[in-house]
C-alpha cells in the first residue's frame, strides 16, 4: 500500500477533473473521485472501476467545510496518505455569456461567488490536506489555473487573450497563481512540489464548443504535473511542459 500512489482530484465527475482521474487511473494511480453530490461521485468512480481502474467516489463540495473535513477523515482513515492532489474544481463568472471585459460593471457578490470556489476553498482544502500529503515519499499539488490569469500575457501589445477580460475569473486565477508560488516557497524544503496549470482552451461545459482543443489533450497538463519526477519543477506555470509567464 505505501507504494501504491493516492490521487484526490477535485471536480472530477466531468470536465477535465474526470479525465484527469481516468489518465492517472490509467497509469495505476489510485484516484479519489469527488463531486458536488454523493451520486455524482459514485457515478463518475464507477465508470472509471468499469475501465479496471482502482476509484473511490466521496463527495465534496469545495466551499462546504464540512466536506472537505469529511474527505481529509476519509483519506487518513482508508490511505493514510495523500500523494497528489489536484486542485481542478472551479467555476466561471456568474450569469454570463461568454468571456468578454467585464472591468467596468463587475459586482462584490459576483467576486464572492467566483473567489469562493477558485481560490478560498482550495487553500482551505490544501491546508487541511496537507499533512497526509506530507506523509508522501512526493507529494504533488497541481492547481487549474488559467492563461487567462497570466498577468504579463494579458499586458502585451498584441496579447492572444485581449478580447476575454472577465474580471472575477482572470482575478482569481491571478490569485491562484501567486498562492502558488506562496506555497511552493513554504514547502521548499519538503518534496511535495506546487505548480500551477493551464490546460489550453479546451472543448468542456466551461471552455464551451468554441474551444481548440479536445478533453483528453487538455488533462495531459495536469496529470504530467501529478507525476512529476524528484528533477521537475516547482512554484511554476506550465502548459504542456512549456513554462508560462505569470
Ligand atoms: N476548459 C478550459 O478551457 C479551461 C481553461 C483554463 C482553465 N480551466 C480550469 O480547469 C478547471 C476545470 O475546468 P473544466 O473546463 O473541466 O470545467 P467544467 O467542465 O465546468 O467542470 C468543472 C468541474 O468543477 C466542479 N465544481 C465547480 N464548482 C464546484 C464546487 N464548489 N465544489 C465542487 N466541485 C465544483 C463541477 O462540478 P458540477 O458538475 O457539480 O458543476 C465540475 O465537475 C477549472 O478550474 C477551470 O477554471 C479550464
Amino acid at each position: 500500500m505505501k507504494d501504491q500512489k493516492i490521487a484526490l482530484i477535485t471536480g472530477s465527475n466531468r470536465g477535465l477533473g474526470f479525465e484527469t482521474a481516468k489518465q492517472l487511473g490509467e497509469q495505476g494511480v489510485t484516484v479519489i473521485v469527488t463531486a458536488r453530490s454523493t451520486e455524482a461521485a459514485n457515478k463518475a468512480a464507477d465508470s472509471l472501476k468499469a475501465q479496471g481502474i482502482n476509484a473511490y467516489g466521496v463527495k465534496l463540495e469545495v466551499t462546504n467545510a464540512d466536506d472537505r473535513k469529511a474527505v481529509a477523515q476519509y483519506i487518513e482513515d482508508k490511505f493514510g496518505k495523500l500523494d497528489i492532489l489536484v486542485n481542478n474544481a472551479g467555476v466561471g463568472p456568474k450569469n454570463r455569456e461568454g468571456f468578454g471585459n467585464t472591468s467596468l460593471d463587475t459586482e462584490p457578490e459576483e467576486f464572492e461567488y467566483v473567489f469562493n470556489t477558485n481560490l478560498f476553498s482550495l487553500v482551505s482544502l490544501t491546508n487541511l490536506l496537507l499533512p497526509l500529503i506530507r506523509k508522501s515519499d512526493a507529494g504533488r499539488i497541481v492547481n487549474l489555473s488559467s492563461i487567462l490569469g497570466s498577468l504579463t500575457i494579458h499586458s502585451l501589445p498584441d496579447s492572444p487573450i485581449a478580447a476575454m477580460k472577465t474580471l472575477s475569473y482572470d482575478a482569481s486565477k491571478a490569485a491562484l497563481n501567486i498562492y502558488t508560488n506562496h506555497l511552493a516557497a513554504a514547502l521548499a524544503d519538503t518534496n511535495i512540489k506546487v505548480n500551477s496549470a493551464h490546460p489550453g482552451w479546451v472543448k468542456t461545459e466551461l471552455g464551451t464548443d468554441a474551444a481548440q482543443m479536445e478533453i483528453p489533450d487538455g488533462a495531459k497538463t495536469s496529470v504530467a504535473l501529478a507525476l512529476l519526477g524528484e528533477d521537475g519543477p516547482t512554484g511554476r506555470f506550465i502548459h504542456l511542459g512549456e513554462e508560462l509567464p505569470w
